[in-house]
């Protein structure tokens, strides 16, 4: 379907949004996988994709964390292939769109999946020297990775595409503050997998996570409160992910303490991790995907659907924090 010549395909955007909702299972078994310490229980990479099913009962046999760590494995495979056809499909229809933005999206939805099995595989190859390391970075691009993939379903919805547009006052400055906001959370990505890698639970990098939670649950009211002041026109864009944004990081902060009194952030000292333990950091890591993407999908809002009012007589505008 094709609405109105705006080049909308709703079978493409069904795909997008299930590849998007495909990768929340595999964030999850990766942070279950990383939470229980159980990423080096097979040291053979790469299995073909259709492994763990081939081989379920000695997977079985292996053991809890060997059927977790394939089932990542499976579910990289799935999400790949399932981003793989999700980029074919926005390539071969990219001329019945007025921008190639969705194109762009779609190339590095592959390039950062790809990257990410990549990661994946040679961090259980290289487990020394650089096993750690390796780890950080296959934590902080699986979020990047599923951020690209909502990004590139928002921008195949139909809404997206009609391109409506309202103009506000102020709109540079909302801009600005989810941008930011985006920025303290990929801080916080990076200094959140360190703890979970390196540790410092007691020391400089738990005062910066927590420096940068304040940061990112001021920003998250200060954006919510700043939408409710949009016309309802303009704050109809805004309402979802500003609403996700103020919920979620007041819950990541809640889940972060919990974690931390639970022993987390020892970079893996611990050989027993409770199930609560493993309950609350594991959660912790999804929250900061959730909030990375509801910032990611308010930035892309205000970008496409608001433009900036011409300054016109102050009565006649709509402010939005600040005086026209
Ligand atoms: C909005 C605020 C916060 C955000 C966005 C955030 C984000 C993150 C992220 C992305 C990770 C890494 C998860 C992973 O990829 O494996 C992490 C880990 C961690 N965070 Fe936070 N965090 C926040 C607040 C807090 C607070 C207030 C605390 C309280 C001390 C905290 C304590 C921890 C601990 C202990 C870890 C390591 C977990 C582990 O070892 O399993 N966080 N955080």
């Amino acid at each position: 379907m094709n609405r109105q010549g705006t080049g909308y395909c709703f079978g493409l955007h069904l795909w997008s949004v299930l590849t998007a909702v495909a990768a929340m299972p595999l964030l999850l078994a990766g942070g279950t996988v990383t939470t229980f310490r159980w990423g080096m229980v097979d040291d053979t990479w790469p299995t073909s994709p259709w492994y763990l099913l081939a081989n379920w009962s000695e997977a079985v046999a292996r053991g809890i964390a060997f059927v977790a760590e394939h089932g990542h494995r499976q579910l990289g495979w799935l999400v790949g292939g399932m981003t793989l056809v999700l980029a074919v499909w926005t390539w071969l229809t990219s001329r019945q769109r007025s921008t190639r933005l969705q194109s762009i999206l779609a190339i590095w939805c592959v390039l950062a999946v790809g990257l990410q099995g990549l990661l994946g595989g040679l961090r259980v190859l290289y487990e020394v020297p650089i096993g750690r390391e390796l780890a950080m970075l296959h934590g902080i691009v699986g979020q990047v990775v599923f951020a690209l993939l909502v990004a590139l379903a928002v921008s195949l919805s139909a809404s997206w595409l009609a391109g409506a547009t309202v103009a506000v006052h102020g709109r540079a400055k909302l801009l600005r503050l989810a941008v930011l906001t985006i920025g303290l959370l990929l801080g916080q990505l990076v200094i959140g997998t360190s703890l979970r890698q390196v540790g410092g639970r007691t020391s400089w990098p738990i005062v910066v996570h927590l420096v940068l939670a304040a940061g990112v649950l001021f920003h998250a009211i200060l954006l919510y409160v700043k939408a409710q002041m949009l016309e309802p026109v303009a704050y109809r864009w805004l309402r979802w992910p500003s609403f996700w944004l103020a919920v979620l990081a007041g819950l990541q902060v809640v889940l972060g303490m919990g974690a931390w009194m639970l022993g987390a952030g020892d970079g893996g000292v611990s050989r027993e991790i409770s199930p609560e333990r493993a309950l609350v950091a594991t959660s912790h890591m999804l929250v900061a995907a959730l909030l990375l993407v509801s910032a990611v999908v308010a930035v892309m809002r205000i970008g496409h659907q608001l433009v900036e009012s011409a300054p016109v007589r102050e009565s006649a505008a709509v402010a939005v924090g600040g005086r026209p």
